[in-house]
């Protein structure tokens, strides 16, 4: 096992989160943070504001607050900025989402109207949907990167912040591979210069942050940070990244249920899940382009917690099929039905029907808030690359090269938290437990 950190700086000073794509989630996730900085509502469902951690055996009885085991940076600390290719302030966007009542949004409407997004990096090839008019002008791709890094840098001047995270809650791109572009640092930096056509938006912004050491995690399924030359850019400037794809509402689901069944040797022969969704996100994904990235963020999952090549009998044939209809009554309150057939003693078949009514952002901003808090933690004990233990957040987690993700919610719990004592030198917690009957 390697070395726990020698290290971990403290957390000094404000801490900057710069948000690419100012829309529900990111609108929901800072109202969130200074609302409840002002006691008027509770930041539920954040593991860093109010999870636990066990230490040591179950009869030491020691299970502090995940924040104040670690050293996280406080609520108090945190300073928002970010880029959107529309105009609107905070409090604009915040209504336009139309996710948190005038309860929440009132109260600090000036706080929020006096965030103001800086222009995006926009090349409509990759959402087609919208028609961006707060968009940097540039002759290459290269100089917006170079105009990005300039935005970071000015951010932290006035802010007066020397440490910046970000995190991507822009739009779903078009469905894309790594190509060779994507191969090396060398072949990125000069792809940028040559204006090349797969290199994407958001991995312009990702390319600014990591020049800058800039943590960056990935909300959506874009490749924005998730391929070869990132990753190496990455571990050469020090710098924590993590992604894909927020895990909310039904994946979310999906990764409590499937490792249960899984669990009881239960059989799946089929997974039909469907949501409708109304807000701008579900506009951008009714595009079929667009859609393919998400359906591909989510269709790994089942396939990697069930492992139907190891265990033929019980999920060599299941049939999963996703689908997402944009239904505009809707907006944010998305509803997802899962049907779940699946198989028991000697083959009899039985179904479970999953009705999530759900609210998509509600769920998404204690992840930003979480990825935010605990990137800076990284990067303050000097962890580069790829966040493995950060899994917990998504619904296609990044990983080594060539090494399978872990998808199942309860691995990812264990693996997060057993990296939390690790870092503190506190013993792993491998639940054998054989020593209370010795
Ligand atoms: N529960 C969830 O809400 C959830 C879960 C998983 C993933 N996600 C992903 O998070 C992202 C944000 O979701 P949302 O509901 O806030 O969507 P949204 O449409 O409300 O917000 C996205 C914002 O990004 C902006 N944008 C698009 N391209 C940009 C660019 N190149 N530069 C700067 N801004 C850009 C858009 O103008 C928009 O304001 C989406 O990719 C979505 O798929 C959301």
């Amino acid at each position: 096992m390697r070395e726990p950190p020698k290290q971990i700086r403290p957390h000094t000073g404000k801490l900057g989160v710069l948000l690419p794509g100012l829309g529900a989630v990111a609108t929901t996730f800072v109202a969130g943070v200074m609302a409840a900085r002002r006691g008027l509502g509770k930041p539920i469902g954040s593991m860093t504001q109010l999870g636990t951690i066990r230490l040591g055996k179950r009869t030491d009885d020691r299970a502090p607050l995940i924040r104040d085991f670690v050293p996280l940076a406080p609520l108090e600390d945190l300073v928002f900025g970010g880029w959107d290719i529309f105009p609107d302030n905070l409090l604009e966007s915040a209504k336009h989402a139309d996710v948190l009542s005038r309860d929440h949004l009132d109260p600090i409407a000036e706080e929020l109207a006096a965030i103001k997004p800086m222009k995006g990096a926009f090349f409509p090839e990759y959402v087609k949907r919208l028609h961006g008019t707060h968009v940097k002008e540039a002759k290459t791709k290269a100089e917006l990167v170079e105009q990005l890094r300039q935005d970071i840098r000015d951010f932290k001047k006035s802010e007066g912040v020397d440490r910046v995270v970000a995190v991507w809650c822009g739009s779903t791109e078009i469905y894309i591979e790594p190509t060779a572009v994507h191969e090396s640092v060398a072949a990125f930096e000069k792809g940028l210069l040559e204006n090349h056509p797969a290199i994407a938006s958001s991995q312009l912004y990702a390319w600014a942050c990591l020049k800058e050491r800039v943590p960056y995690a990935n909300g959506s399924p874009n490749l924005s940070v998730d391929f070869p030359a990132a990753w190496e850019l990455a571990r050469e400037m020090g710098v924590p990244i993590a992604g894909k794809d927020f895990k909310t509402g039904q994946t979310l689901m999906k990764t409590i249920l499937a490792p249960g069944f899984k669990a009881r040797n239960l059989g799946i022969s089929g997974w039909f899940s469907t949501n409708i969704l109304g807000n701008r996100d579900g506009e951008v994904l009714d595009d079929p382009d667009n859609f393919k990235t998400k359906e591909v963020s989510k269709l790994g999952v089942l396939e990697t917690i069930l492992q139907p090549e190891k265990s033929p009998d019980l999920y060599g044939n299941l049939y999963h099929k996703v689908r997402i209809e944009y239904y505009p009554p809707r907006g944010d309150a998305k509803e997802g039905w899962d049907n779940i057939d699946i198989f028991g003693w000697l083959g009899y078949p039985m179904q479970i029907k999953v009705d999530f009514l759900c609210r998509d952002s509600i769920l998404a901003a204690p992840i930003v808030l979480d990825l935010a808090l605990y990137l800076d933690l990284a990067q303050r004990a000097d962890f580069r690359g790829t966040q493995e233990w950060l899994s917990f957040y998504f619904k296609s987690p990044m990983t080594a090269p060539g090494l399978y993700p872990e998808h199942d919610l309860f691995i990812q719990s264990m693996k997060l938290k057993n990296t939390l004592r690790w870092m503190k030198s506190e013993p792993m917690i491998t639940h054998l437990g054989n020593e209370y009957y010795d």
